[in-house]
């Protein structure tokens, strides 16, 4: 698989009075070149934490302690503070869940768009600026590009800003886009939109995105894998389709279950009882084993390792119970539970 981001063991603490908090547990994760990939998971599970720290800004108080990223096969974690700074908004782009916060409210589109021209590809000349501005507006479906750059953020609507946000996180054509909750703070018809247009944009640029979010209606209709998260770890991935029609991780089918009218759960919906674990205790097992009904002894003592499966392993989960869960998914389809076998993800 040629993987864009290739994440092994990253590591984000948190310094609080109780003690550290490891928000982001040891992740590996890898993303494919020109595919959006879903993070799912419940609140507090480290999401965001996650993205943030891929692209070297952990939030306030957070500390990465350890891992690599490795984008284009560079790891983004030795590189310096002002190249890191230069890569972002150039060749990794950001959307975040609050549109009216991620743009500046004294700065009028123009000036927050020209911004972004004139520091990632040094566009001068005032006529260019405006030019490439006007085409980056389009490019989003705003429409009376022209006369939308004297506007500033609090005369537009919450889809519009989200849009202009977009074409700033869009404009330099970057190779990987981060989203994490783009379309929580919209109403559901607005949502759709800007769902299709970031669909659309990643199509027709090829670019990679990792979507976080934790509506799985939202996952399965934008992204073609899953990461599933749960108390600072990745426990399942593989493409989306395949996962969420036979989870293997007790975790994600609780998560499915929970959702309703998705229909790959043919309408039974439940809740999953207990909550994500925070704080600085860090049990040796399986983080979910307390919430798990299939959790035995081995889940309680030692973490459970990564088994791959299906064609070119391209579906992995971090259960001591997916071969045998596997099995049971995959009867009738022979050859996909004989190949189970441990190894870390693609
Ligand atoms: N400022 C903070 N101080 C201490 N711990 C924090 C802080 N922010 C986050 N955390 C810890 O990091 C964990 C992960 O937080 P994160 O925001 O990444 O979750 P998330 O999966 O994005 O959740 P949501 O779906 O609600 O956005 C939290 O459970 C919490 O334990
Ligand atoms: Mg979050």
């Amino acid at each position: 698989m040629d993987n864009l981001l290739d994440i092994r063991g990253l590591t984000t603490q948190f310094a609080s009075p109780e003690g550290v908090v490891t928000a982001v547990d040891g992740v590996d994760l890898s993303v494919i070149r020109g595919r959006a990939l879903a993070l799912v998971g419940e609140s507090g599970s480290g999401k965001s934490v996650t993205c943030a720290s891929i692209v070297g800004l952990p939030p306030a108080g957070a500390k990465i302690v350890a891992g690599e990223v490795r984008f284009n096969g560079v790891d983004l974690m030795k590189e310096r503070p002002a190249a890191l700074s230069a890569l972002r908004g150039r060749r990794i782009g950001m959307v975040l869940q609050n549109a009216m916060t991620a743009l500046n409210p004294v700065l009028t589109v123009g000036a927050q768009l020209a911004e972004t021209f004139r520091r990632h590809r040094g566009v001068r000349r005032r006529a260019e600026l405006r030019r490439l501005s006007i085409e980056a507006l389009e490019a989003v479906g705003i429409s009376g590009a022209a006369e939308r750059l004297g506007s500033y953020p609090f005369q537009l609507s919450g889809g519009m800003r989200q849009r202009v946000c977009i074409a700033i996180a869009v404009a330099c054509e970057p190779e990987l886009l981060l989203c994490d909750e783009p379309t929580t703070a919209l109403d559901v018809t607005v949502q759709l939109q800007i769902l299709q247009l970031l669909r659309n944009l990643q199509r027709q640029r090829a670019m990679t995105v990792i979507f976080v979010t934790h509506d799985l209606h939202v996952a399965s209709r934008f992204c073609d894998d899953v990461a599933v998260m749960y108390a600072g770890r990745i426990v399942e991935r593989g493409p989306i389709g395949r996962v969420f029609a036979e989870p293997a991780h007790p975790y994600t089918e609780g998560l499915l279950r929970a959702t309703p009218s998705l229909e790959t759960i043919n309408g039974r919906l439940a809740t999953l009882p207990g909550q994500v674990p925070a704080g600085p205790a860090t049990p040796p097992g399986c983080r979910f084993a307390e919430r798990c009904s299939e959790a035995h002894e081995q889940c309680r003592s030692a973490y459970p390792d990564w088994f791959g499966w299906d064609d070119a392993g391209a579906r992995s989960a971090a259960c001591w119970n997916v071969p045998r869960r596997v099995h049971l998914h995959a009867s009738g389809t022979g050859p996909e539970s004989a190949r189970a076998s441990r190894r870390t993800p693609a």
